[in-house]
């Protein structure tokens, strides 16, 4: 019998990471999750068959690893962006993600593949212009953010370590992540347009993205930045307007800019109010398929909606 592939994954704790471990536990693979807390990680995810380090020299130079996926990151909602918070930005994922390219260098043999999350901050900020792999970028301090973490992902890769930065839009699951924080405000009739509402954003749902990370793992023509985004970003009025539509509530009380910039800061500024039209046009050159590629399809499998 041959024995299951191993994979390490930072951030397995997650929103995003939970789900993702589960799957790729049933698809077989062995995986290790590297956290800051074992105790709270256990409780986090109770799956047998799922191994815990608090530190990368737990694990010895000569074991062979397929893969490492890498989503540990400060979430970028958690207060005002101040200093110290900017500062816990960047060491959480642009050193991690330093730390474990070295890590992979030193192994006796290196893993064969490295998924490591970014954002579709990453292109900055747009109007109208469709966004693919290949377009370019406007900066701003995302963007810088995203820009960095791609960079401490490529650089330094061992030379057959496959590494791809997968750029995620804003995830739709049902426990957790950006949906929660909607759905309240959305239940009351308060979700309506943020500022102009004509700005875009991309979203996937979860069962999607981490269906796109297993293909990441195994399809290995694809490399370098990939869009992880549904093929059908809207703007943020017919988000809310649909979010309405799904919920039974309209969608009618706006959120004023200025409003949003006081009470948020520039987390409302660079994530909320302006945003970006971003298509997976590699993962669907590729051959990857969306299960939920249209945003009503994708918000009725997500929300549990008393009918
Ligand atoms: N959710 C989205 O819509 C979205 C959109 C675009 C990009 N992303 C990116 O995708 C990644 C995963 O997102 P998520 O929503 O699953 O995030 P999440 O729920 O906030 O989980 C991130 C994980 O990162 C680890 N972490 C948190 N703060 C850390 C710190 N200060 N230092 C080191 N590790 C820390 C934690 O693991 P331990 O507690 O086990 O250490 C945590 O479980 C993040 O890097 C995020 O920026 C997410």
């Amino acid at each position: 019998m041959t024995e299951p592939r191993r994979l390490l994954v930072t951030g397995g704790t997650g929103f995003i990471g939970k789900v993702l471990c589960r799957r790729l536990v049933q698809c077989g693979y062995k995986v290790t999750v590297l956290t800051r807390k074992r105790s709270a990680a256990l409780k986090a995810l109770p799956l047998p068959g799922i191994d815990f380090v608090e530190s990368l020299d737990e694990l010895g130079v000569n074991e062979l690893w397929f893969g490492v996926v890498n989503l540990a990151g400060q979430p970028l909602d958690s207060g005002r962006w101040n200093r110290e918070r900017k500062v816990e930005f960047r060491d959480s994922r642009i050193n991690l993600t330093k730390t474990l390219v070295s890590w992979m260098g030193e192994l006796d043999q290196s893993p064969e593949v490295f998924v490591s999350a970014s954002a579709t901050g990453w292109y900055g900020h747009w109007h109208d212009e469709l966004l693919d792999e290949g377009s370019r970028y406007n900066t701003g301090y995302a963007q810088r953010l995203c820009a960095d973490w791609e960079r401490a992902a490529r650089d330094g890769l061992p030379k057959f370590c496959r590494g791809c930065q997968l750029r995620i839009g804003i995830v739709l699951g049902p426990h957790g992540g950006p949906l929660s924080a909607m759905l309240t405000p959305a239940r009351f009739g308060l979700g309506g347009a943020m500022g102009t509402g004509v700005q875009w954003w991309s979203w996937i749902q979860i069962e999607d993205l981490v269906r796109l990370i297993c293909f990441l793992l195994e399809e290995d023509t694809i490399e370098g930045a990939v869009n992880g985004t549904a093929p059908n970003p809207e703007r943020q009025k017919d988000f809310a307007k649909i979010l309405g539509g799904v919920l039974g509530r309209p969608a009618i009380v706006p959120l004023p800019g200025f409003l949003a910039s006081l009470v948020l800061g520039e987390f409302a500024d660079e994530i909320l109010l302006k945003g970006q039209r971003v298509v997976p046009a590699r993962a669907l050159a590729a051959g990857f398929t969306f299960d939920y590629p249209e945003l009503r399809g994708a918000l009725e499998a997500t929300i549990d909606v008393p009918r």
